[in-house]
């Protein structure tokens, strides 16, 4: 076989869902639009400088290349329904149509959703107006958590600690344009992200993995997209899972099934367990998580352009277990000094071209590659991961790869996965 893909995006997420793609026997081709620097130097792999939004080009680039199927991988095209217009042409898409990818895009419809499918979740309220929200903050008081309902690329959610601080964060929130809040009670516990790839009928759970959300090492500082991710979460005890299962995604999709939402492509699942033991759902992104994709494709046995295909083709129920590789993964992230915040951009980045099979591997994300030489191009600029036996090796692999790899304000968390 000779799979010609497309892949819709041009993050770290991408660079890992091409590289796992290119790992597959059946895989001629894989097209990035845009795609990053890493991308553009994977052998068999190209760059369309094609923004992620515009259809109607990235339709013709399909038609004209006859690629086989598309993965979309960052949540705004698809909350702008590009899955629907590939359905519409004819194309085969994974991700979900745009009443599907609302269990992201809004936090409000997903709020209610989980009411109504009975599914574990912080109780909350939805506003639209500020008095009626003030006067649901002072009696609920604090720590609680407001959450805008719109996509906000992580700088949406505030977890106010004082009512001083909700308060202004609802203030802000509406100065700032936001026309609804999601108030929410404020969950204890540890969180983990579960992904489950679903063809709107069946759904298999990916291996779970932990993220790393704040800038600063002991989990200090502003939210980030991510500062690094492990892979598997050892708090997902088999009892845990089937809790999982049962009480959060078995529900969804017969909720997305009542609804007639036919979902096709990743439920990412950000839950918290809380000391009780009981799951809750802080929220579900509708598609794969960055950096937590870049630290479970590569333990990912089964090639991964047979499961994609098996959910566009509503075959997922058929297909065998999938396969996993034993050991840990663990990726850091390698930021631009000065993210989440104001950063500089074009710095050269050394040290990637001399590493060896011994070391970690680079999934790139904010990365340009100009006149052959690479410049950080982002905020997260690369995601070293190590693979290993166990954490220890993974980190270590990791660690020691990041050494021999230099830009100009390089900036990572050393406590990635640490005492995992
Ligand atoms: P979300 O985008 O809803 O996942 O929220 C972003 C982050 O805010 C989560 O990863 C949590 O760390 C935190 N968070 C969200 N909701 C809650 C909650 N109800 N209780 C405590 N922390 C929360
Ligand atoms: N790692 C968080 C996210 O992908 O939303």
């Amino acid at each position: 076989m000779n799979r010609k893909i497309l892949v819709i995006g041009n993050g770290g997420r991408e660079h890992a869902l091409a590289w796992s793609f290119l790992n597959s026997p059946s895989v001629e081709l894989v097209i990035c639009a845009p795609g990053n620097g890493g991308t553009a130097n994977l052998p068999r792999c190209q760059n369309r400088s094609i923004a992620v939004d515009d259809f109607a080009a990235l339709t013709n680039l399909i038609k004209e290349e006859n690629l086989d199927f598309v993965v979309v991988g960052p949540e705004v095209p698809l909350s702008l329904g590009i899955a629907d217009h590939f359905r519409s042409c004819g194309i085969p898409v994974f991700g979900p149509i745009q009443q599907g990818a609302q269990i992201e895009s809004s936090k409000a419809w997903a709020k209610e959703f989980f009411q109504s499918a009975n599914i574990p979740t912080a109780d909350s309220a939805t506003f639209e107006d500020l008095q009626l929200a003030q006067a649901y903050l002072k009696e609920k008081g604090a720590p609680i958590v407001i959450k805008a309902d719109g996509l906000s690329a992580g700088k949406g959610v505030v977890v106010a600690m004082n009512l001083q601080e909700a308060q202004s964060a609802i203030e802000d929130l509406f100065a700032q344009g936001h026309k609804k809040l999601v108030i929410e009670e404020y969950l204890v516990g540890e969180e983990v992200s579960v992904l489950a790839l679903t063809d709107g009928d069946d759904f298999r759970l990916l291996l779970s993995a932990q993220d790393h959300k704040r800038i600063g090492e002991g989990n200090t500082g502003p939210n980030t997209g991510g500062m690094g991710a492990y892979c598997p979460a050892a708090i997902l005890t088999p009892e845990l899972e089937a809790q999982v299962k049962q009480k959060i995604f078995i529900p969804t999709l017969a909720e997305l099934k009542k609804r007639n939402i036919d979902y096709c492509g990743v439920l990412y699942a950000g839950l918290m367990v809380c000391p009780d033991g009981i799951v809750k759902i802080l929220e579900f992104n509708c598609r794969f998580g960055d950096p937590e994709t870049q630290a479970i494709l590569p333990l990912l046995k089964t090639p991964l352009d047979e499961l994609i295909l098996a959910c566009i083709m509503k075959n997922l129920q058929n297909f065998p277990e999938f396969q996993w590789h034993q050991g840990s993964c663990v990726c850091v992230i390698a930021a631009s000094n000065g993210y989440p915040g104001n950063y500089s951009k074009g710095k050269l980045i050394k040290g990637i071209n001399s590493l060896s099979d011994a070391d970690a591997l680079v999934f790139q994300a904010g990365t340009v590659l100009k006149d052959k030489d690479l410049l950080t191009d982002g905020g997260r600029v690369l995601g070293v991961t190590g693979i290993g036996e166990d954490f220890l090796a993974a980190r270590k692999q990791a660690y020691s790869t990041l050494e021999k790899i230099s830009f100009e304000g390089m900036y990572y968390r050393r406590d990635i996965a640490i005492k995992k």
